[in-house]
């Protein structure tokens, strides 16, 4: 299928733990290409005291990416850019003032949260989102304990307005039999709405968006990856 969005992850250079070099985000965007994405939304961590490169530097990057990418493909590959915004107490404002960006534009802001994060911090920094105006995606939903242990605490978070995003690679299997088991219920129950790479690297977390779809098109059918591959994240960068 082509047509796919990856709306998380790392391929920006140089920036985070992602891409090294302009090379290797290349690489990682043709892999993209091949497996038929052809929007990808830029996701570098924003995270206090680990990931904090400076605007000026991301722009910068961003604008080199979209320069070099142009060869693949022959030019019908969107990048767009955004961040993981690891969950704090001033990220509201951080998103006011423009420190850190929503996800290529729109309202849609991809959250990251720690593995031991309680369940009411999690609930208040997501409503704190919405009603300030921006759409919390929460990150890769299946690592946190509070999500993993308790499906319906994420039904009550979709219930109020946020969305939920888990990795291609928990959906393929290649992050555990556990974590392929928790996404399976999540397909099966309504209760996912995007899912994104968090390809990193060539040699390690690498962007695996077509083995994703291939393996959800199995248990969901092809309308199901449409809706959530393509339609869903069609809604982030639709003006
Ligand atoms: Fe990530």
């Amino acid at each position: 299928m082509k047509g796919l969005y990856d709306i998380h992850c790392h391929i920006l250079p140089g920036v985070d733990d992602g891409a090294r070099n302009m090379e290797e985000s290349l690489w990682m965007l043709s892999k993209e290409y091949k497996e038929g994405v052809r929007h990808v939304i830029l996701t570098p961590h924003f995270r206090y005291e680990m990931f904090e490169p400076h605007m000026n530097i991301v722009t910068r990057q961003f604008m080199q990416l979209r320069r070099e990418a142009i060869k693949i493909g022959q030019g019908d590959l969107q990048l767009y850019l955004g961040c993981e915004l690891h969950s704090s107490m001033d990220m509201v404002e951080c998103l006011k003032k423009g420190r850190r960006l929503t996800l290529a534009g729109s309202r849609y802001v991809l959250v990251e949260f720690s593995n031991s994060d309680e369940k009411s911090y999690i609930e208040e920094r997501v409503r704190s989102l919405l009603m300030n105006g921006f759409i919390p995606i929460i990150a890769h939903a299946e690592r946190y304990k509070a999500t993993r242990s308790d499906i319906r605490f994420l039904e009550e978070l979709r219930e109020a307005g946020a969305y939920i995003q888990i990795n291609a690679d928990t959906i393929s299997g290649e992050s555990g039999f556990g974590a392929k088991l928790f996404a399976k219920k999540l397909m099966k129950q309504g209760i996912l709405d995007f899912v994104g790479s968090d390809g990193h690297r060539q040699n390690e977390r690498i962007p695996q968006i077509g083995k994703c779809a291939a393996k959800m098109e199995k248990i969901m059918g092809k309308e199901y990856v449409k809706k959530i591959l393509i339609d869903n994240p069609g809604k982030i960068t639709e003006r």
